[in-house]
């Protein structure tokens, strides 16, 4: 895509559209607008962005508005002459789609559909626009030990979570086919790093660990997933935007593939190094609980065809990336003390006590 100037953000309040908000300010130096709908759910935090929203704030607008109104999304679009949109927002967390699906059909599936409405009016009278979808390689269910997803693998969701995330991938390319609409779907695997909600693996152990609290690790810790660095994440979807094919889908993988249980045991290593005198032996701190419902087995993607076609590949090295990841927690202790009020402590207690042995 050429001369991109505005650019619509959904999700742009939680982890990933966060980051990618901030790269395309500071590290692409994007001279665009960057418009941010977020509906600002217990996993979206606008405090992510302050400094962002002062900075460039004649380049940065913030619509708190829910991408199920399609209504709202319309005039979102037709007041801002929208170039691309990069549809993050999400229910994003497993375990809780496990617990109460509705949310998760409801935006991932109602809200995609409602994008791609909004998106097909404005189409009608602007062609060089594109519908950027971001997914997940969990819709390609669950592999043995050996293979590796690929763009044509069959898809084979088996949470709540990702069958509503293929749901919305069969939507998106469903209006490519139908009404001609420019788009692309990436599906990425486990991500990592600054601003991600303190439920997910990395940074609810890094916070344990720094509480001295358990180390809870489902079932026998000998799940595999492919980490990647949020940062390289956010340069593969630019990377996508300008220069991948409409209509095509796009794996992202760090081609990194870690058990839960070394993972953890490495993570435990990171924060002891960034310690003055680490005072707790954090691998005691590993407690096995019981296993998460359809707990899938291993995710590796294949990113052959976006690392050959578009000559991407990620920067971040494992280790470097999860150490740069405990020095911004061990610096944004308020950031964590903020978010861990209410809602957020009341799931962790569910949560957990329904599940220790
Ligand atoms: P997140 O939960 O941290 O953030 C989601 C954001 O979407 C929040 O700011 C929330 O307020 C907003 N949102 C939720 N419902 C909304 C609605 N109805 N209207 C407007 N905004 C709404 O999620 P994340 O980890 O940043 O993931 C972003 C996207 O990337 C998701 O689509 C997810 O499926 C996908 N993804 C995530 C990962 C990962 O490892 N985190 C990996 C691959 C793909
Ligand atoms: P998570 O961060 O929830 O991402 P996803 O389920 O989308 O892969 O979990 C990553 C892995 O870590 C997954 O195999 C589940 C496991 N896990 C634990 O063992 N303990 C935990 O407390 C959490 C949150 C996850």
């Amino acid at each position: 895509m050429k001369n991109i100037e505005t650019v619509v953000v959904t999700g742009g309040c939680g982890f990933i559209g966060t980051n990618f908000i901030r790269y395309l300010f500071e590290d692409i130096k994007f001279k665009g607008k960057i418009v941010n709908i977020d509906k600002l759910t217990y996993a979206g935090n606008p405090e992510n962005l302050s400094d962002i929203a002062s900075k460039y704030k004649d380049f940065y607008i913030f619509e708190n508005e829910d991408i199920c109104n399609i209504e709202c999304m319309k005039e979102i679009f037709r007041h801002h002459n929208i170039d691309v949109l990069v549809n993050f927002a999400a229910e994003s967390h497993v375990d809780r789609s496990i617990y109460g699906p509705q949310e998760f059909i409801h935006t991932n599936i109602i809200g995609t559909f409602s994008l791609l409405e909004a998106f097909r009016e404005i189409h009608k009278d602007k062609r060089d626009i594109l519908f950027q979808h971001i997914s997940t390689d969990e819709v390609y269910g669950s592999l043995e030990s050996t293979g590796y997803f690929s763009e044509t693998t069959s898809y084979n969701p088996r949470s709540p979570y990702s069958a509503s995330k293929a749901s919305a991938d069969h939507l998106v390319k469903s209006y490519y086919h139908t009404y001609d609409l420019p788009v692309i779907v990436s599906n990425c695997s486990n991500n990592y790093g600054p601003y991600q909600f303190p439920e997910k693996l990395v940074p609810l152990m890094i916070i344990n660990m720094l509480e001295g609290k358990n180390l809870p690790i489902y079932g026998d810790g000998q799940q595999i997933r492919d980490w990647l660095f949020v940062k390289d994440h956010c340069s593969a979807i630019w990377e996508i935007i300008n220069n991948g094919s409409i209509g095509e889908s796009y794996n992202i993988g760090g081609d990194n593939e870690w058990s839960n249980l070394n993972l953890i045991n490495l993570l435990c290593e990171v924060v002891a190094d960034n310690m003055e005198v680490p005072s707790i032996n954090y691998k005691k701190l590993i407690t096995f609980i019981k296993d998460r419902p359809g707990h899938d087995r291993r995710y590796a993607v294949s990113s052959d065809k976006l690392r050959l076609e578009l000559k991407w590949k990620p920067i971040m090295s494992f280790y470097e990336g999860l150490d740069f990841t405990v020095k911004w927690h061990l610096k944004n202790i308020d950031w964590l003390k903020r978010i861990k009020t209410g809602e957020y402590l009341n799931w962790i207690e569910r949560h957990y006590a329904n599940n220790y042995k």
